[in-house]
């Protein structure tokens, strides 16, 4: 019997559209138990919507890796605990995806490496930016190479923390990339590849002030505030409140700031309050950034 845990993601952090992510600290987790009856049951925060059935992502990737490495598919007693908001920006199916990866190539036996599962896992996801934090924790860039994802870990430990802003609302990642323009202009994509060399340099100098100016974005941010009423105005907002950098996590609605760790600055309220005016309520969580990314332990 083991336990996986996989930390929740925020992709993009502004300009690194779908190349950059960060994993922080709040978890789903796989618990399995081999030899037993087939059985998904479903615990933690967040089940509806989530089948505990064969149509369940963690169970139906499982069964693509046991496929792709030709395991038979073996029983398995599955519980799952959800504790990252689905539909959110907060890499939920990532983690599933993930999870399920890392579980079934615990039970094969261990044939694939990390670097190995995170090839299979961005086939399946689409694109890498949230499944490279997920498991390789910290922050981190995914590079597309001809022989696929290279994971750089530009900080594995940054010592801030993220507040996250979760709206009430949902918005699934293909209606928010169906928003946004096929081309993009020149001096945009200037903007952005300057800004995304900045953002690495804050990270890899430790140079948070950096991250101000680093964490802007001109490729989606602005577009999906169609989908987001009040979102440019409440990433200026957490700025003016003290926050070092703020972003659209993932494809949204919720929203990334970046604090310093011992920060006691009320980001998160002023947040709140100004989605509020544009009637959007919204919770706040402040977590860590988690540096270990999915991890499995022994359950006796
Ligand atoms: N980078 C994606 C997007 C979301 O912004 O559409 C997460 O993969």
């Amino acid at each position: 019997m083991f336990q996986v845990k996989i930390p929740a993601t925020s992709a993009n952090l502004g300009p690194g559209f779908d190349c950059m992510g960060m994993a922080l600290q709040l978890y789903n987790r796989i618990t399995v138990e081999t030899k037993r009856p087939f059985r998904i049951s479903l615990a933690g925060s967040y089940l509806d919507g989530i089948p505990a059935d064969e149509s369940n992502l963690v169970w139906r990737t499982m069964c693509h890796f046991w496929d792709l490495i030709h395991y038979p598919t073996p029983t398995v007693d599955l519980t799952f605990e959800n504790f990252i908001p689905p539909a959110r920006g907060l890499g939920s199916s990532s983690a599933a995806i993930v999870g399920g990866l890392v579980a079934a190539n615990i039970i094969a036996g261990s044939p694939y490496t990390k670097l190995e599962l995170l090839q299979v896992a961005d086939a399946l996801e689409g694109h890498p930016d949230n499944v490279t934090p997920a498991l390789y924790g910290g922050v981190t860039l995914s590079v597309p190479t001809e022989n696929g994802v290279l994971p750089r870990v530009l900080a594995q430990s940054p010592n801030l923390k993220g507040v996250v802003i979760i709206p009430d609302t949902h918005l699934n990642t293909k209606r928010a990339r169906g928003i946004l323009a096929p081309q993009v202009q020149r001096k945009d994509a200037v903007f952005n590849i300057s800004h995304v060399s900045l953002l690495t340099e804050a990270f890899i100098r430790e140079e948070y002030a950096l991250l101000k100016e680093g964490m802007r974005d001109t490729l989606h941010q602005s577009q999906r505030a169609a989908l987001i009423p009040g979102l440019l105005e409440t990433l200026e907002a957490a700025l003016q409140a003290g926050a070092y950098g703020a972003a659209l996590s993932g494809s949204g609605p919720t929203l990334l700031a970046l604090i310093p760790s011992n920060s006691k600055t009320d980001v998160s309220q002023t947040m709140i309050s100004t989605l509020a005016t544009h009637g959007i309520n919204a919770q706040a969580m402040i977590l860590e950034i988690d540096s270990a990314g999915a991890s499995s332990s022994p359950i006796r």
